[in-house]
């Protein structure tokens, strides 16, 4: 069976008939931990806010993939030489309105499972900035929103610093705004993310919040557009 294959019980083939699209990529390795849990507040939220949003989570543990090779043989064609279930991951990242990747952090930094989704992203940057066939105007950032969400153990302030330069890389290069955090630490102090009800209340009403935001950008931007439609061509004078 070929990653792709095997990726499509995985992922659900992309296409949205709904307003919004919500995907959230859990990149802990804990089913169910402190992580996984504050996602899963976040898209009960976004399920809240309203009728028509479509809502999705991907958990990379359960995915088959191989990390980047390093080849550098996207930056001649933009294709990465690798087919798994990131391959059809990437096609789904690309077609939502609002990303949610979500880690615990691990050595100060994010976990290896969502590290490696992010360096498999490197076609795109190929894209970007080599091929230059990739382009996001500043409508296109504007209505995609990325949220970064995570929990440590410590009770440093400065411990999710590490992990914010690489999101926001990641978010630029796949076309969405950094939006927001949803993040908690002293996941040790309180026992886990049950042990703060604040913390899951922030991830739910974030989440309610950047549907009903990305609903209003999307009206707002079908309506000029129908309104440039209206406008009619004058008369041709002879
Ligand atoms: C391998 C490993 C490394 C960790 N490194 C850190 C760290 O550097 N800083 C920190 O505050 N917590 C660290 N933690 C604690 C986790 O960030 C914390 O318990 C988190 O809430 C776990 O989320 P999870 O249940 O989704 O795995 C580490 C945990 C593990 C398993």
């Amino acid at each position: 069976m070929t990653g792709t294959s095997l990726g499509k019980s995985k992922i659900s083939p992309t296409g949205n008939s709904s307003d919004v699209s919500v995907l959230g990529i859990s990149g802990s390795p804990h089913r169910h931990g402190n992580t996984e849990t504050l996602l899963d507040a976040f898209l009960d939220g976004a399920r809240d806010a309203g009728a028509e949003v479509e809502v999705e989570k991907v958990v990379i543990k359960n995915l088959i993939y191989r990390s980047c090779q390093g080849c550098n043989a996207c930056h001649k064609d933009g294709v990465c030489i690798l087919t798994d279930d990131f391959t059809p991951l990437f096609e789904k990242i690309l077609s939502v309105d609002v990303l949610a990747i979500a880690s615990p952090i691990y050595s100060m930094g994010i976990t290896a499972e969502l590290k490696s989704l992010i360096d498999r992203a490197q076609p795109y940057w190929a894209r970007k900035f080599v091929l230059k066939t990739l382009y996001f105007d500043y409508g296109h950032y504007q209505s995609h929103k990325g949220l970064f969400i995570s929990t440590a153990g410590q009770s440093w302030d400065h411990v999710f610093d590490g992990a914010f330069p690489v999101v926001n890389a990641f978010f630029s290069d796949m076309g969405f705004e950094y939006y927001d955090n949803v993040i908690a630490n002293k996941m040790d102090e309180y026992g886990g993310i049950k042990g703060h009800p604040a913390a899951m209340n922030d991830a739910f009403a974030k989440g309610q919040k950047v549907v009903r935001v990305v609903k209003k950008i999307k009206k707002k931007k079908s309506s000029e557009e129908e309104t440039d439609d209206s406008v009619q061509a004058p008369p041709v004078v002879e």
